[in-house]
């Protein structure tokens, strides 16, 4: 295995600066979790080996929208798992998130379980649990098998309700023994977004006759909300049914995973303050209202209107409370200004900017394609939460750097947002939130949403032009070692 984190004298004595921190992975309260992640078609590759069918999101891969790039092959973590969770332990990992897909372990969506694909994640799982990683698994990351798709519409269709609970219980069934924490959908809120609104990712559906892609299929004023509903019931009856059937010998949790931006209004007056209230609610609360009281947000019902289905009472009931924590996406901060013409004159339905301005930092002193770092959006948003959705534990499932994926191994930007997110959250937990884990986006240089192979989120650079596909660690995989083995140096 090729581990290389000897670094040379030189460089040994920079980096001790660059190590230096005013606070210790020690500082965080006992069983907080410090992991990294992937998904399941940005990692595994083996696309079409040993029964695995495509996904939605293979369909979007090779329609030419990711720079001519797709996940047939990406990492190769199918194949060299056992090198991954070597490089995990090397760096010191608690836990590593990654999800389960759906179409390796039941290629048709719904019916006979495909023995390999049980197979693979068994070894994954007992090869995670054998060096002492927690995994934290992922049920839908963008993936819906494309023949549920080409049946009924995916989550158009109420189909998806019944067919995503048999799912996941085969999930819990085979895997719950050792698995307890599950995330039954991977950022629904953008999912939609892009998927139903504007049409720039799976399954592409939009209605649009211009703007980023050209959509064909879709109707962009209700099947957004309609899509939305359906995920929330969908993962609401896999909770219930782990809760009524799995729960009391398991002892897992489940809980569902957000985009989310802190949100600041552009100036101080009335219409800038309500134009932030509704970008909040068009991005946390259209999930979060409902699964903590049981409707959804004022804001919504008003600008969406009969687009918005309603809940029966007896799904208010079922989703009410069906979270045992949130997961967290968190990349940027923005400001908001309110845009009264949104709602009348521009096409885009649901997403935040139907009801808002948004606008990027003006601190923002970086390239649009570095995020710019603001530890301060971070803490803004967890006491926000904190505030809004009775605390609820949280872990932040991702966060990380958009750099450009083959400048350098030196990826200096990458640990100065780790060191001030994760410094961030230290202040977060000490001020009272319910945070309990942070994993980085991403343990690996992933296949990409949009960016294919031109951007590099990981900690760990994969040579796409060598066939062993050899992974190199960053500077921030160094960085994130150090951290995590508090102050032992040794390489
Ligand atoms: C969100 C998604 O969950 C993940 O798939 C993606 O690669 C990262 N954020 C970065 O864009």
């Amino acid at each position: 295995v090729i581990i290389l984190f000897a670094a040379s004298a030189a460089a040994d004595e920079e980096e001790e600066e660059l190590w230096s921190s005013s606070f210790t992975r020690h500082d965080f309260p006992d069983g907080f979790v410090f992991g990294a992640g992937t998904s399941a078609y940005q990692v595994e590759g083996a696309s079409d080996q040993d029964g695995r069918t495509p996904s939605i999101f293979d369909t979007f891969a090779h329609s030419g929208l990711t720079r001519g790039a797709n996940g047939d092959i990406a990492c190769d973590q199918y194949h060299k798992y056992k090198e991954d969770v070597e490089l995990m332990v090397e760096t010191g990992l608690d836990a590593y998130r990654f999800s389960i897909s759906w179409s390796r372990l039941i290629p048709n969506g719904r019916g006979s379980v495909n023995p390999k694909g049980l197979e693979y994640y068994n070894r994954l799982i007992d090869e995670l649990l054998s060096h002492g990683i927690e995994p934290h698994v992922t049920l839908h990351h963008s993936d819906l098998p494309q023949a549920l798709e080409d049946e009924y519409d995916g989550f158009i269709s109420r189909n998806i309700i019944d067919d995503f609970t048999a799912y996941a219980n085969v999930c819990f069934a085979v895997f719950g023994d050792r698995v307890k924490y599950w995330t039954t959908f991977n950022e629904p809120n953008i999912f939609i977004l892009g998927g139903y609104d504007a049409g720039f990712l799976p399954p592409q559906r939009c209605s649009y006759p211009f703007g980023f892609v050209n959509c064909t299929k879709g109707n962009s004023t209700t099947e957004p909300y309609l899509a939305a509903h359906n995920i929330m019931l969908a993962h609401a009856s896999a909770s219930r049914l782990y809760r009524e059937r799995y729960r009391s010998v398991q002892k897992g949790q489940v809980g569902l995973n957000l985009f989310a931006y802190y949100f600041t209004p552009y100036t101080n007056t009335t219409e800038d303050l309500l134009a932030t209230d509704r970008a909040n609610d068009f991005y946390v609360g259209w999930f979060l209202n409902p699964i903590l009281y049981g409707d959804y947000p004022e804001t919504m019902k008003k600008n969406a209107g009969l687009r918005l289905p309603s809940f029966t009472a007896d799904e208010s009931e079922l989703i009410k409370g069906s979270m045992d924590f949130l997961g967290i996406n968190f990349y940027n901060t923005l400001r908001v200004r309110d845009n009264p013409r949104s709602m009348t004159t521009e096409l885009r339905d649901c997403t935040a900017d139907a009801a808002a301005q948004i606008i990027y930092n003006q601190d923002n002193t970086t390239s649009s394609f570095e995020f710019p770092v603001a530890p301060w959006g971070l803490e803004g948003l967890l006491q926000y939460l904190k505030q809004k959705y009775e605390n609820i534990p949280i872990y932040i499932h991702e966060n990380g750097q958009h750099l450009r994926r083959n400048s350098t191994l030196e990826d200096l930007p990458r640990v100065e947002s780790m060191r001030g997110y994760i410094g961030a959250l230290l202040n977060s937990v000490t001020n009272g939130s319910n945070v309990k884990g942070y994993f980085h986006w991403a343990f690996l240089d992933v296949f990409e949403l949009l960016d294919g192979y031109e951007s590099g989120f990981g900690l760990y650079y994969v040579d796409l032009d060598d066939p062993d596909l050899r992974r190199y660690p960053k500077l921030s995989a160094r960085w994130y070692r150090n951290f995590l083995k508090a102050g032992t140096m040794s390489s």
